[in-house]
């Protein structure tokens, strides 16, 4: 496990602090640890800080119409939440819930704005981010109007592997499942959708599911052209 000041240091917001600067932020960062579909952000709450992830990964969710979970994002170790309200100072936009068991440090919000005053890679950090979020969010949008469910759910499955899975070095990938319901809020689709669609991936040998573990062919999804 890695000490705040060594998460800090590896995490691509605040990697080009100084060493006094990383020290200083370290010592105001509050350690929280949630249990899978506890609340660490309360959509339309107020800004009270920004968040960096340690272990485990949490979900950014709204509710649909209905009062459904719509996921917007999964957000894994060395990534951050929080910052929307903080830089607008509207109210959350979205809530955060742990999906996994989960540490986060909370950076309080006149921290942050401190620091965000006076340094630069700071900025330019968050708005790579803030880019990549909106390209994330351009393709996603794009997958609803123009893909069928299958597609959505081999895009989805790609991107989990790609950004929380660990490459077992054979061509499969292992991923920590996330549960069905959470994959059909991804997608835009039913639970019952993705438990069949899964099943006919496992029966082609492109994934296979044992204990909490998905293991995805990363290639062969790639290849198929799903
Ligand atoms: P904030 O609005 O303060 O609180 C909710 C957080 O969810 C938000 O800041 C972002 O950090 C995060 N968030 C909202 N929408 C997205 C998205 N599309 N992709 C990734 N993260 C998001």
């Amino acid at each position: 496990m890695l000490t705040v000041e060594q998460l800090l240091a590896s995490s691509s917001l605040f990697s080009g602090l100084g060493q006094r600067e990383l020290v200083a932020l370290a010592r105001t960062a509050q350690r929280l640890e949630y249990r899978p579909e506890e609340v660490v952000i309360q959509m339309n709450s107020l800004g009270d800080g920004l968040y960096l992830i340690a272990s485990g990964r949490v979900k950014v969710v709204v509710p649909s119409p209905e009062g459904k979970e719509v996921i917007l994002a999964t957000l894994g170790p060395g990534a951050f939440f929080g910052e929307m309200s903080l830089l607008d100072d509207e109210p959350r936009s979205a809530s955060v819930v742990a999906q996994l068991p989960s540490v986060v440090y909370r950076i309080y919000r006149q921290d942050f704005a401190r620091l965000l005053d006076t340094s630069p890679s700071i900025a330019r950090a968050l708005l790579r981010e803030l880019s990549r979020r909106l390209r994330r969010a351009n393709e996603h949008m794009e997958s609803l109007v123009s893909m069928d469910v299958l597609g959505r759910l081999a895009r989805y499955l790609m991107q989990l592997a790609r950004e929380h899975g660990e490459a077992l070095g054979n061509g499969w990938v292992a991923v920590r499942r996330p549960t069905h319901q959470d994959i059909a809020a991804a997608i835009g689709t039913t639970r019952e959708t993705v438990t069949r669609l899964m099943s006919e991936l496992e029966a082609s040998g492109l994934l296979t599911s044992e204990g909490k573990m998905t293991y995805i062919r990363e290639e062969t999804l790639r290849r198929e052209g799903l």
